[in-house]
C-alpha cells in the first residue's frame, strides 16, 4: 500500500534524540497537594477512639440513614460535631490535622500576602462493615478535606482494592488522551493504615471501594475552611 492510499498515516520515522536541554524551561501547571502522613505514636489513641466510636454506634444506631446517609452506603456515619466532644483522644488528632494544614499555607507554590493559620474544622466518624463503601464525591462549601484512618479492620488481602481510598483526576479531559509514560487520567489509590492521616484539596473526587473483611474499617474525615 503507498503512503497516498493512506492519508491518516502520520509519518512515523524514528526521531534522534534531542540534546537540547528543556529542564529549566518545564514548568508543572495545576498541580494538586495532597499529604498523607503516617503517625506512629498514636497506637494507644486508635485504640480508645474505636471504643469510643463503637459505643457511639451502639447508642445511635439510626445513623446510617436519613440525615446521616451522604456518600456513605450502609455505612454508619456520626453527625459533623466531632470537635464538640471534646474528647481527648480525638483532640490528638484533630491537633495532628491542624499541623498539617499550617504546614500546607506555609508552604504555598504561591507566596502573596500574608500566611493566615486560622481555621474551621469540622469533623465526623465513619464505620463501613463488609459490604460498606462511599460513593465519589468531593465536600463542597470547604477548602481541605482530610480522613484518618483509625482502624482497618482485618480486609480480605485477595482482592486488590478492598477498603482503598480512590481519588480521581480532577482533569476531565486529561483521560481522553493519555500520554504514554505521564498518570494524565489516573486514579490515585490510597490504602488505609491505622494511623495514618490524608488530607487534600476538597474539591478533589474521591471514593472508597467496597470494605470486604471481618471486624470495622474505622475512619474520622474532617473538612477544613482556612479564614482569610
Ligand atoms: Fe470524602
Amino acid at each position: 500500500m503507498s503512503k497516498q492510499d493512506t492519508p491518516n498515516q502520520p509519518d512515523t520515522a524514528e526521531t534522534a534524540i534531542n540534546p537540547m536541554d528543556f529542564s529549566k524551561s518545564i514548568q508543572m501547571l495545576y498541580p494538586t497537594p495532597i499529604i498523607r502522613h503516617h503517625f506512629d505514636d498514636l497506637e494507644g489513641v486508635n485504640a480508645e477512639i474505636r471504643d469510643l466510636l463503637l459505643a457511639k454506634e451502639k447508642e445511635h444506631p439510626e445513623w446510617r440513614t436519613g440525615a446521616a446517609q451522604k456518600s456513605n452506603v450502609a455505612g454508619w456515619r456520626s453527625r459533623d460535631d466531632l470537635l464538640k466532644w471534646e474528647d481527648p483522644n480525638i483532640n490528638k488528632v484533630v491537633d495532628r490535622l491542624v499541623n498539617a494544614i499550617a504546614f500546607l499555607n506555609a508552604n504555598r507554590p504561591m507566596k502573596k500576602g500574608t500566611k493566615q493559620n486560622n481555621m474551621d474544622v469540622f469533623g465526623w466518624a465513619n464505620i463501613n462493615r463488609t459490604g460498606q463503601y462511599n460513593t465519589a464525591h468531593i465536600h463542597p462549601g470547604y477548602h481541605w478535606g482530610a480522613v484518618y484512618y483509625v482502624t482497618t479492620g482485618k480486609p480480605d488481602e485477595t482482592l486488590a482494592k478492598n477498603g482503598m481510598l480512590e481519588f480521581h483526576d480532577p482533569r476531565p479531559a486529561a483521560a481522553a488522551m493519555a500520554v504514554p509514560g505521564y498518570e494524565f487520567g489516573n486514579k490515585f489509590d490510597v490504602r488505609p493504615k491505622a494511623g495514618t492521616l490524608v488530607v487534600f484539596p476538597a474539591w478533589l473526587t474521591h471514593a472508597v471501594h467496597p470494605f470486604f473483611g471481618e471486624e470495622e474499617r474505622i475512619s474520622i474525615a474532617f473538612n477544613v475552611r482556612v479564614r482569610p
